[in-house]
């Protein structure tokens, strides 16, 4: 286990403590979600130059206290289930992959003031971490203020929590504060759509076994039914060209 993860364990339990709003990943049907957590479309906005620089909250949907959410990508309805799945004979199985700890994920790299964590298998092809010469270089920089902030900025752009910020004079997280919400991503520089983004330490749950998932403040549970990393998103959805409605309007 990585000894900035190992060394903060407070951190990780508050977030895991749990909040009453709850994502239960039915087996190969869609997600369940309880508690009438907020939904919205969470774009992508990039430069002129095509990189990845801050999201854009789009459509907001209603929040029922229990709606389903599609899980396969047949549903004519997105980001709603409409039973399609039953048609299509969805195979959702989840992966044993997707239950290691981050801390068994991570690789750590250190700079003088900041270390990033970063979780390959988590990544969802945003690109926030790209710009300025990625954050891997950054990383090595971070004893200048306003790099510090740059690089801030860009890990906790990163929707899955591949990659955290850490402080490593107090050896603690540095996460942006986001309450408890799913937004749908939308990524129109890739022309795609991409999985559903959960902020705020919502619980998920397996339907299958009852297997309660680690908590993250940041991650992402695919949504095109193609990851090979159940029930979060591998980036696939990129590779297959998923989209939803929004392409629609667009
Ligand atoms: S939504 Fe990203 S792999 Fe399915």
């Amino acid at each position: 286990m990585l000894a900035l993860v190992a060394s903060n364990p407070a951190e990780r339990e508050s977030v895991s403590e749990g909040n009453g709003l709850r994502i239960t990943v039915s087996q190969n049907g869609p997600y369940i979600v309880s508690g009438g957590v907020p939904l919205a479309q969470q774009i992508i906005d990039a430069d002129e130059e095509g990189n990845s620089r801050d999201w854009r909250e789009g459509q907001k949907y209603d929040a029922a206290p229990e709606y389903k959410l599609c899980r396969c990508g047949n549903s004519q309805n997105k980001p709603f289930c409409d039973d399609s799945h039953l048609r299509v004979g969805f195979d959702g199985s989840e992966s044993d992959s997707a239950r290691v700890p981050y801390a068994e994920q991570a690789v750590e790299y250190d700079g003088p003031e900041r270390a990033l964590t970063d979780a390959r298998q988590l990544c969802v092809g945003a690109r926030f971490c790209d710009p300025n010469g990625t954050v891997w270089r950054l990383v090595e920089r971070t004893d200048d203020e306003s790099v510090r902030e740059l690089f801030d900025g860009m890990v906790g752009n990163c929707p899955s929590g591949r990659l955290i910020s850490w402080n490593r004079r107090t050896a603690t997280t540095i996460e942006p504060s986001r309450d408890p919400s799913i937004g749908v991503i939308e990524d129109p520089q890739l022309g795609v759509s991409g999985p559903l983004w959960v902020t705020g330490g919502i619980r998920i749950q397996s339907g299958t076994d009852g297997y309660v998932y680690e908590s993250r403040a940041r991650m992402t549970l695919c949504r095109c039914g193609q990851s090979a990393n159940k029930p979060f998103c591998d980036g696939t959805h990129a590779a297959i060209g998923f989209r939803d409605d929004f392409w629609r309007a667009a």
